[in-house]
This record gives C-alpha cells, structure tokens and sequence, in this order.
C-alpha cells in the first residue's frame, strides 16, 4: 500500500496524461463534489467536454468555482491533465490566494497502456501524436513541480502502485 499524505485542507492537482486513470483515481478516493474537472467544465461553458477552444473559459470557471471551494475551507481536487507549467501556476495561485497548500498526485502509467484506454473510448478522438506530446509534457514536468510550490508532491508509478494508493489526512492544526 503506498499512503498518500494530504492535509485535510488542500488543493490537490492530479497530475498525468490522457488515459493515464486520473477521473478512475478521482472517483474512488474523492466525493464526487470535491472534484472539480476540466471535462465537466468544458461542458459546462460550451456543451461538450472535448471542446478545447473551449479551455479558457473553462479553466476560468473552474479555478473560480476552486476558490469559492478553499475560502469555504473544503478539500478540492482537480482533474485535469495539469501538464503545462501555466495550468499548474494558476492553481497553485488559487490556492496561495487562499491561504491553502497545493499538493500534486502525478499518475505515470506506460504511454502504450494510456493509449489502449484512450483508443478504447468512444469519447476520446484525439491522435497518438498528441498522447506522445502529453508524454513529453509529463516527463518535462517532473523536474519542475516541486519549485513550482506544491506543498507535496506525490508519485504513483505504474497500475500497481496507483491501485494500492490509500490518501491518509494530516490534521493542519
Ligand atoms: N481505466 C481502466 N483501468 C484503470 C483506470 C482506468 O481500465 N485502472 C480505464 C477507464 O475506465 C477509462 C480509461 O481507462 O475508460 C481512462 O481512464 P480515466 O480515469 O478516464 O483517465 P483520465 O486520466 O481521466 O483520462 P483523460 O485525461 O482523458 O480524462
Ligand atoms: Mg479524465
């Protein structure tokens, strides 16, 4: 079992590529209320979760929708791929702004496993080139996330490790 550490109050970053188990992971450890989604608010500003002109406005409402969760003080987690430096930075600014640590939980599965998921849903449409650029993105992200100012940042590396993950919450006070 590899126990992740997460303080009661914080904004946990999922960090991996497409098909890599974030929304799987998410459900199965989180309420479905602490998690906040890139898909659900792409639909939610444009009507279809694939949308990605649609991620700005997304984004905007999502980090919105975070900073009204931590000034309540409630635990918020979000799914979203979290590749790009800037996606990172602005969460991590959500939570400073708030008074609450980032915390980022990287999902690294096999590209060619994350491919097979991908390929096997009905929606998901993008190409092998994009999953590959995702892959580059992640494997640049590693040497970045822990200056980038989260307070903790945990790694699950392969199905196993991500399947026998157990959050544990530290008491802030
Ligand atoms: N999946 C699986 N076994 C796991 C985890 C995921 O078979 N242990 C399947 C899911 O059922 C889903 C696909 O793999 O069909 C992708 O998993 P998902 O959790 O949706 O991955 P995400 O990282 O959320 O992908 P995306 O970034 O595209 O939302
Ligand atoms: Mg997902």
């Amino acid at each position: 079992m590899t126990v992740l550490d997460i303080p009661e109050l914080a904004l946990v970053a999922l960090v991996g590529i497409s098909g890599s188990g974030k929304s799987t992971f998410a459900g199965r450890h989180f309420a479905s209320s602490q998690v906040l989604s890139s898909d659900a608010f792409r639909a939610m500003v444009a009507d279809d979760e694939n949308d990605q002109s649609a991620s700005a406005e997304a984004f905007d409402a999502l980090h919105y929708v975070a900073g009204k969760r931590l000034r309540a003080g409630r635990l918020t987690v979000v799914d979203a791929t979290n590749l790009q430096p800037h996606a990172r930075a602005a969460l991590v600014r959500v939570a400073r702004e708030h008074d609450v640590l980032p915390v980022a939980i990287v999902l690294d599965v096999p590209e060619a496993l994350a491919w097979e998921r991908t390929e096997a849903r009905s929606d998901r449409t993008f190409g092998r080139q994009v999953l590959a650029r995702m892959s580059r993105d992640l494997r640049r992200s590693y040497g970045q996330l822990a200056r980038e100012g989260f307070r903790k940042v945990h790694v699950l590396r392969g199905t196993e490790e991500i399947e026998a993950a157990e959050i544990r919450y530290e008491r802030l006070f």
